[in-house]
């Protein structure tokens, strides 16, 4: 702390992300990022950006980016937001979209970003809390609120909630913004972009960092209802015109185009997911039903702390929260068989 710090800061609790360790040999199955790296086709992209070009400003309104988007998943491209990450999107969306006087609602087992983002920008928020299955019952958002936000499939669960569910909340909240936070969508779910021109209050934000493996690049957006995402336009052009660089328009756009890779990629880490989630509950393991790209889970006699440590001195980072409710899960990302082999070995026999 210093004396130069404003009384804001001073009280700000900012997010914590998981560890980026720099060292090369670990494997590391904390932070969700994809085992299989990006497209070819997005990386050839890029490169063809890397050129004298990059004395110039970038597209502000990543109109080849936006339009890949829309054409994608059949909207206009005026239903797209795009932002430096989702995080980013989400930022905007909590500053714009979600700050009134009724308290806004999330689960309370969540994305720990969203609390941080009512720190910011002085948002008040009620959490709801998950049911004894660790499952979000579409009937505790029938009151009051200032708006609604979820991840689907929810993190750090990965449990996956129904669309029927998710349009049961939007019909009992027609005047709430609700946000689905889809950055897990593709490995097992179904996305309710598919409800946008249906339900004005709805938007929709993904992420090319887990499916399309450009955590690196820092690509995100929303799909919404035109004046939704109108609202976040004024929000990135009051606060920064260029979110996306030359190389990300280049290479998120050229992800879109791939669609065969996408499959591929994602199809195989769905499949390694089976058969980790498999091999825990052969060693006793209690995991929640998984629609994403990492699983949840718990042991009945084992301390989860104690199982990260172990895992760690073997060389393998699992993310491990402390909230009390969760305290005894290991949330582990689904890696390349080899790398999902060195966990299975590292837990050893239990
Ligand atoms: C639920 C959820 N939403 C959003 C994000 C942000 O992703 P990014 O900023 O990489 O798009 C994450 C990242 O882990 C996440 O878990």
């Amino acid at each position: 702390m210093s004396k130069f710090w404003s009384p804001f800061v001073k009280n700000l609790v900012p997010y914590v992300p998981g560890e980026q360790p720099k060292l090369a040999k670990l494997v590391k199955l904390n932070t969700n990022e994809n085992p299989y790296g990006p497209s070819p086709k997005a990386l050839a992209a890029m490169q063809a950006e890397l050129n004298d070009n990059l004395r110039l400003y970038p597209d502000p309104n990543s109109d080849l980016l936006k339009n890949a988007v829309a054409k994608y998943f059949g909207v206009q491209s005026n239903q797209v937001f795009l932002g430096n990450g989702s995080d980013e999107v989400l930022a905007h969306i909590f500053h714009g979209l979600l700050q009134h006087d009724q308290p806004l609602l999330f689960p309370d087992i969540s994305y720990s970003f969203y609390p941080v983002y009512c720190g910011l920008y002085g948002i008040k928020f009620d959490a709801v809390p998950l049911d004894e299955q660790f499952q979000i019952n579409p009937a505790d958002y029938a009151k009051p609120n200032g708006g609604i936000i979820f991840p689907n499939p929810n993190a750090p669960t990965g449990c996956l909630l129904a669309l029927e569910a998710v349009e049961q909340i939007l019909k009992a909240n027609p005047n709430s913004v609700v946000v689905v936070d889809e950055a897990y969508i593709d490995f097992g779910g179904e996305t309710a972009i598919a409800l946008v021109d249906r339900y004005p209050n709805l938007l929709v934000t993904q992420t090319l960092s887990k499916s399309r493996s450009l955590a690196g690049l820092r690509v995100g957006f929303a799909v919404g209802h035109p004046d939704l995402i109108e609202a976040l336009e004024r929000i990135k052009n009051s606060f920064n015109s260029y979110p996306l660089d030359r190389m990300a328009n280049a290479g998120a756009a050229a992800a879109f185009e791939d669609r065969e890779y996408f499959d591929k990629t994602c199809r195989l880490v769905i499949d390694n997911r089976e058969k980790v989630v498999a091999q825990l509950q052969e060693k006793g393991f209690e995991v929640l039903p998984s629609a994403a790209n990492f699983i949840f889970a718990r042991h009945p006699r084992h301390d989860a702390a104690g199982l990260a440590a172990k895992l760690r001195e073997q060389g393998v980072i699992v993310r491990h929260f402390k909230q009390e409710r969760i305290a005894q899960f290991l949330r582990i990302s689904i890696g390349t068989p080899e790398q999902n082999q060195a966990l299975i070995d590292g837990l050893g026999d239990l």
